[in-house]
C-alpha cells in the first residue's frame, strides 16, 4: 500500500517492525493511522495490534530508541503506550494491544476479552474505514490488509460497519456518536443502515459516560462544518438524549400570518459562520447557546407577533446547568460563555442612531476582555438571506467597532479598574466593610460610565468627596 509518510513517522514504523520481527511476532499498524495516511491527514498517533502480548512488545520497542521512553501498560486491558519526542518538541503516541476477540453484555460497557486473530480483531472495530491494517512482517511488508473494503468506503466517503451495525453499537454504543463526528470531520456520508440502527438504538447512548459522549460533541463542534453534525444528532434521536435543551429550539409557529424563524437552523449556522473564524472550542460553545434561552422566552403578542424577551439572561442562566450536564469544567470559560450569551444582543442594539459613549462605555465595561468575543459572536449572528441586509449589518457593527476605538482610546475602559477601591473608600473615611463603601464606588463607577467625570484619580476623589458628604461622611 502506497502512502507518504514523514522521515520520523518511517523511522518509528521501521523500529517498531524492527522489534517485532526479533520477537517473532506478527504485527500491524491498525486503525486510525492507516486510514488518515491514507486520506493524507496529519497523524499524531498510531495504533499497533499484534499477535501475542501488546505490552512485551511495547517493551521490546522502547528498547530500540534513544532515549528510551517510558512504557505505560495497563495490565487489565493488555493495552501499552509508548511516547515519542518529535522534532518539534510534541510526542508521537504508539499504542500497542494484541488482536482480541471480545464480546460485551447487555448492560454494561465491561467486555470478556480473549486473543484473537487479526482478522477477528479487525471484526470487532468499529467502521470499515477504521478496520483496516497494514503489515509490518518481513514476507508481507507494507501490505493492506482490509477484509472490509474500507479503501472502498474511504474513495465513496462513506460510513459504515464491518459487522450488523446493531451488533457493533451493541458492543459500544459511542461508536454512534463516533460515526457522526467521523462523518462531520471528514465529510462522508453514513451509510442508510448504519444509520437506521443510529436511530433505532440511540437510547443506548445513556449507558456510556458524559466525559466520552462530550468528548466527541466537542470534536463535532471543533469540526470545519459543526452544523452538519448537529443535525445528524438532531435526526438520529441522539439529541434529544444527550443535549434536550438544543432539540427545543427547533420548530417554527404561525399565527394570524406572523411566524418567527426556526432557531435551531439559525443556531447552526451562527455555529457554522463562527467556525469560519475561530477555532476556539469555547467561542463555538458560546454560538451554540446563544439564543437558548428562547424557547422558554417564546411569547405570541397579538397584531405585533412572537417574541423572546428577555432570552438573553435566560439563556446565560441556563450556562452553568448545560455545563455541569456535559461534565464541563465550570471555570473561567463557563463564565466567558455566559456573558456572550448574556451580552450578545447589545452591540445591536449600538446600531441604531444616535448612540451616546455612555452607551458605548457601558458595553465596553461590561464585556471587559470578551468585547473581540463578542463581535466575532455577533457577527455571526447574522443569518439573513438576504445579502444587502447581511451587508448593512455588517457595516453598522464596523461603525460601533469604529465608535468604541475612539471611546476606548479616550478612555481606556477595556481593562477598567476603578481609580478609588473599596479599600481606598475605608481608609479614607475610617469605614469598617459595609453598604456605604458599596454605594460610594457603585457611584464613582456610574459617574465615570455615564461620562459625569472624567476616568482619572483626580476626577473620581472629588466625585467621592461630595458623594460621601450626602452621606453625611468626611475624610478622617
Ligand atoms: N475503535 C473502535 N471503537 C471505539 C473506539 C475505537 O473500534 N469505540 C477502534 C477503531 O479501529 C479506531 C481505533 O480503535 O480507529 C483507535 O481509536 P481512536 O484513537 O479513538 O480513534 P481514531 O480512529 O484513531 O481517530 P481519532 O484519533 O480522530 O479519535
Amino acid at each position: 500500500m502506497q502512502i507518504t509518510l514523514s522521515n520520523t513517522e518511517e523511522k518509528i514504523i521501521a523500529t517498531i517492525a524492527k522489534a517485532a520481527q526479533q520477537m517473532q511476532m506478527p504485527a500491524f499498524l491498525i486503525g486510525g493511522f492507516v486510514r488518515d495516511k491514507i486520506l493524507g491527514r496529519p497523524t499524531k498517533d498510531a495504533d499497533i495490534v499484534c499477535l501475542g502480548d501488546g505490552i512485551k512488545l511495547a517493551h521490546a520497542v522502547a528498547e530500540l530508541f534513544q532515549p528510551k521512553p517510558n512504557v505505560a501498560y495497563f495490565k487489565n486491558f493488555g493495552t501499552a503506550q509508548i511516547k515519542l519526542p518529535l522534532p518539534d518538541g510534541s510526542f508521537f503516541e504508539v499504542e500497542f494491544v494484541g488482536a482480541r476477540k471480545e464480546s460485551y453484555t447487555e448492560q454494561s460497557r465491561k467486555p470478556k476479552v480473549m486473543a484473537g486473530t487479526l482478522a477477528e480483531d479487525q471484526l470487532r472495530r468499529d467502521f470499515t474505514i477504521n478496520a483496516m491494517g497494514i503489515s509490518l512482517n518481513a514476507d508481507d511488508y507494507g501490505m493492506l490488509l482490509d477484509p472490509f473494503t474500507g479503501i472502498h468506503d474511504l474513495k465513496a466517503k462513506i460510513i459504515q460497519t464491518p459487522l450488523d451495525p446493531l451488533q457493533t453499537f451493541s458492543d459500544d454504543p459511542l461508536r454512534m456518536m463516533r460515526a457522526i463526528r467521523f462523518a462531520t470531520q471528514l465529510n462522508f456520508s453514513i451509510a442508510p443502515k448504519t444509520f437506521d440502527a443510529i436511530q433505532q438504538d440511540a437510547h443506548r447512548i445513556k449507558i456510556v459516560s458524559q466525559e466520552r459522549i462530550t468528548d466527541e460533541f466537542n470534536k463535532i463542534l471543533l469540526a470545519t462544518k459543526p452544523g452538519i453534525g448537529l443535525e445528524m444528532l438532531s435526526k438520529s434521536g441522539l439529541l434529544s438524549i444527550i443535549f434536550p435543551q438544543m432539540m427545543a429550539l427547533h420548530g417554527v409557529e404561525n399565527i394570524d400570518g406572523m411566524g418567527h424563524k426556526d432557531n435551531f437552523y439559525h443556531t447552526l449556522q451562527v455555529i457554522d459562520n463562527i467556525a469560519e473564524v475561530t477555532d476556539d472550542l469555547w467561542l463555538r460553545w458560546a454560538a451554540l447557546l446563544h439564543d437558548i434561552g428562547k424557547p422558554a422566552t417564546k411569547r405570541f403578542e397579538p397584531g405585533h407577533g412572537f417574541t423572546f424577551h428577555g432570552h438573553e439572561v435566560v439563556g446565560a442562566r441556563m450556562v452553568p446547568k448545560i455545563f455541569a450536564q456535559f461534565k464541563l469544567p465550570l471555570n473561567e470559560k463557563m463564565r466567558q460563555i455566559k456573558k456572550l450569551v448574556e451580552l450578545h444582543l447589545r452591540p445591536i442594539s449600538l446600531t441604531k442612531e444616535n448612540i451616546t459613549d455612555s452607551a458605548i462605555r457601558r458595553l465596553l465595561f461590561d464585556a471587559g476582555n470578551d468585547i473581540d468575543a463578542l463581535m466575532l459572536l455577533c457577527n455571526a449572528d447574522i443569518t439573513s438571506k438576504n445579502k444587502q441586509k447581511v451587508q448593512r449589518y455588517l457595516q453598522n457593527f464596523e461603525m460601533v467597532k469604529e465608535r468604541m476605538k475612539e471611546v476606548e482610546e479616550k478612555d481606556h475602559l477595556r481593562n477598567w479598574q476603578p481609580p478609588l477601591s473599596g479599600e481606598d473608600i475605608m481608609r479614607i473615611f475610617g469605614l469598617p466593610p459595609g453598604r456605604k463603601v458599596g454605594m460610594i464606588k457603585d457611584a464613582i463607577r456610574e459617574a465615570i460610565l455615564d461620562g459625569v467625570i472624567p476616568n482619572t484619580y483626580q476626577a473620581a476623589y472629588a466625585f467621592m468627596l461630595q458623594k460621601a458628604a450626602s452621606l453625611n461622611l468626611q475624610p478622617i
